[in-house]
């Protein structure tokens, strides 16, 4: 197969959807890869790296599209953006298979449309199943797992106090409180840098396994009880005692299949923003990661509870690119709010572009392996988990229909 690498296109947009290490290995498995000229190089990846990995460096883009079979990329369209990237689309051969983060909860969205008219097939990093054969395909946790890093790295820097205990000839300095709300594999992985630095780590989730993972992080399992109120289905009530029911180890009612959260009601969220004042006012740095998939993020923080804060502290909210989960967050900016400063990051992975780059390359080359028949071309009728759930279009044909309730 001829695999298209091009520069990225999408605003601030830093990463490579392949490293130079991916490239010999799809090389040596008989694939040719054509790169743009310079579309690694934001990344810290140079065209003579990939020449040397076997890759052919074309000058025009236009010349990469009309070759290629199958492209590879990062974000190829933002569909939430109105971005089709039109003229990239127009210039697909007939029959390519596009592959990347699409965007695709809304599958009516105009980029599939012109996808569609062009018979291509679209297959989605996004809508990857939680489940371990496709763990090394996992492109979102591995770039939730760079952005809790993050988090947890820029809350220290913000804090106008040091994450540690220190003991000095000057006195005593107590460590830091860094409460972590969500702990999904962002909210893990800022748990485990924020510990790492030094803080006092506490964090709450509404999903019972989560439990275990906070407290073998050496981190404070916050307990609250959350009355079964919100469960937006029959099964979620007759399965869970509310997501309380995470204390006593049974399955809470805001769990959803494959490791992710459930959609909840209004009256759920409110009872647990009361519970959770205390803990954030008493906190020095808030991080939150409250996600259910395909929906806007939960709001779970409220501009009363940010004026409980003391002046000087820091909420990091890594939901802003999905509305936030506090209400004062503004997506890619900082907001100051009775002295605690509100900080919304956007794509965390491109300001880390070249271990994020790393990452992704291993992801979607593992991805695009499980896609190969027997042929060595991608086989998207194949009866399988991953192929069904990932394919938004096959050949022209939308077969993805959105998202839909556990
Ligand atoms: P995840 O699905 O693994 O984790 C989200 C966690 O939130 C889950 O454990 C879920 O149970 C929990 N949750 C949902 N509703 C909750 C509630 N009401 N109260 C407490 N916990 C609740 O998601 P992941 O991959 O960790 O991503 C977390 C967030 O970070 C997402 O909003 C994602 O879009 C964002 N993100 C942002 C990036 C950036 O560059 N700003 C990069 C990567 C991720």
């Amino acid at each position: 197969m001829k695999i298209g690498l091009l520069q990225e296109t999408h605003p601030g947009e830093r990463r490579v959807a392949l490293v130079p290490a991916q490239v010999k290995q799809l090389v040596k498995a008989g694939h040719e890869v054509l790169l743009q000229s310079g579309a690694g190089e934001r990344s810290g990846y140079l065209d003579e790296h990939y020449r040397e990995a076997g890759a052919e460096v074309i000058a025009e883009r236009s010349a990469v599209l009309e070759q290629l079979e199958a492209l590879f990329a990062v974000r190829f369209a933002a569909a939430s953006r109105g971005e089709t990237v039109e003229s990239d689309i127009a210039a697909l051969p007939r029959g390519a298979l596009v592959l990347g983060f699409l965007e695709p909860y809304d599958p009516q969205a105009p980029v599939f449309g012109a996808l569609a008219e062009r018979g291509v097939s679209a297959v989605a990093l996004e809508l990857l199943p939680r489940i371990t054969r496709a763990q090394s395909m996992d492109a979102l946790s591995a770039t939730a797992n760079l952005a809790g890093y993050r988090a947890a790295v820029l809350a220290a820097e913000r804090l106008p106090r040091v994450f540690p205990m220190m003991m000095t000839a000057a006195g005593t300095i107590i460590p830091a409180q860094v409460f972590v709300l969500g702990a999904g594999v962002a909210g893990l992985q800022a748990i485990a840098t924020a510990g790492r630095l030094g803080a006092v780590v506490s964090a709450y989730d509404v999903r019972s396994a989560v439990r275990e993972q906070v407290l073998s992080l050496g981190a404070k399992f916050v307990e609250i009880e959350v009355p079964d109120a919100g469960a937006d289905d029959e099964a979620g009530k007759r399965e869970g005692a509310g997501a309380g029911a995470a204390a006593a180890g049974g399955k809470s009612a805001a769990e959803a299949a494959g490791g992710y959260a459930k959609e909840m009601d209004e009256a759920f969220y409110r009872a647990q923003r009361e519970k959770l004042t205390s803990v954030i006012a008493e906190s020095d740095a808030v991080i939150t990661t409250a996600a259910v998939p395909g929906r806007s993020a939960p709001r779970l923080v409220t501009e009363e509870m940010v004026a409980g804060m003391k002046p000087g502290s820091v909420l990091i909210d890594l939901a802003a690119e999905r509305g936030g989960n506090c209400e004062l967050t503004r997506a890619g900016e900082t907001v100051e709010h009775h002295g605690v400063q509100i900080l919304g990051p956007l794509n965390i992975a491109s300001s880390l572009a070249y271990t994020a780059s790393r990452l992704y390359s291993k992801n979607i080359t593992a991805l695009f392996e499980a896609l190969l028949g027997e042929d060595g071309r991608p086989e998207l009728q194949k009866d399988d988990e991953i192929v069904a759930a990932c394919t938004v279009l096959r050949d022209g044909e939308l077969l993805y229909g959105g998202m839909r309730d556990e």
